[in-house]
C-alpha cells in the first residue's frame, strides 16, 4: 500500500482513438494508477474493451494497471487479464457466485485481488474474505457509464469498510462521480484511492490532466 491519496484516472473518459497516447499523457500528468473499466454488455449495460486492448497499451507506462472487471462470468477470463499485464484485478461481488474462489484465483496468478461492490450491496460480503483481499472498490455510481452523479450514501459505506478493514493493508477505492467536490467526504471517511474519469480527462493534454489530478488530490486539504 502506498501512503497518501492514490489517483487512478479511468481511461473510459479518454479519447479511445488515441488510447496509448492518453495513457502516456495521464501518466506524465501525475496519475498513480491507470484504471481500466472492462464492460461486457451483460453484467453492465455497456461494452468497452478487453484483454487484447490492455495488452496493447501496457508498454506505454509503468504505472499500476488497476483493472475493474464488470463482466459475468469472470473466472474464465482472469488469466487473460493477468497475462495482459494488469497488476490489480477487481471482480464484482455481484458477478461471481464464489467470491472466495475468484479472489484466490487472482492471487494465485500473482496479482493483487480486489472486490467491487455496487451501491446497493452491503459491506458485510467482504467480512469473511478480508484475508484474501488487497482492495475494496466501492461504487459511488451504478456501474456502466462514466460521467454519472456521485451517490453520497457511499460515504457512510466507506466508514463501515474502513472499520472492517481496520489495520489490514487493504486499499479502499471509490469509483464514480469523483471530483474535487466529492473527494473530501470519502477521503475523510477512510478511502485512499480515488478513481476519476470525466473529472481528469475533461482537460486538454498533459497540463490540463495535471491540473485536474492535482485539484482532486488536494481537495479538502
Ligand atoms: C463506471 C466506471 C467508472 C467510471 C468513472 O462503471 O467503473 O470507473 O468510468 O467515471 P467518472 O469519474 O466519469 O464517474
Ligand atoms: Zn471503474
Amino acid at each position: 500500500m502506498k501512503s497518501g491519496t492514490i489517483i487512478a484516472p479511468s481511461v473510459l473518459a479518454s479519447d479511445f482513438s488515441r488510447l496509448g497516447d492518453e495513457v502516456e499523457a495521464v501518466s506524465e500528468a501525475g496519475a498513480d494508477w491507470i484504471h481500466l473499466d472492462v464492460m461486457d454488455g451483460h453484467f453492465v449495460p455497456n461494452i468497452t474493451f478487453g484483454a487484447p486492448i490492455i495488452k496493447a497499451i501496457r508498454n506505454r507506462t509503468d504505472k499500476v494497471f488497476d483493472c475493474h472487471l464488470m463482466i459475468e462470468p469472470v473466472d474464465p477470463y482472469l488469466s487473460a487479464f493477468a497475462d495482459a499485464g494488469c497488476d490489480i484485478i477487481t471482480v464484482h461481488a455481484e458477478a461471481t457466485k464464489h467470491l472466495d474462489r475468484s479472489l484466490q484465483a487472482i492471487r494465485d496468478l500473482g496479482k493483487r485481488a480486489g472486490v467491487a461492490l455496487n451501491p446497493h450491496t452491503p459491506v458485510d460480503v467482504i467480512e469473511h474474505v478480508l484475508d484474501r483481499l488487497d482492495l475494496v472498490c466501492l461504487m459511488s455510481v451504478n456501474p456502466g457509464f462514466g460521467g454519472q452523479k456521485f451517490i453520497p450514501e457511499v460515504i457512510e459505506k466507506t466508514r463501515r469498510v474502513k472499520a472492517l478493514v481496520n489495520e489490514r493493508p487493504i486499499d479502499i477505492e471509490i469509483d464514480g462521480g469523483v471530483d474535487p467536490d466529492t473527494a473530501p467526504g470519502v477521503l475523510a471517511a477512510g478511502a485512499n484511492v480515488l478513481v476519476a474519469g470525466s473529472a481528469v480527462f475533461k482537460g486538454e493534454g498533459v497540463d490540463g490532466y495535471r491540473a485536474n489530478i492535482d485539484a482532486i488530490r488536494n481537495a479538502g486539504k
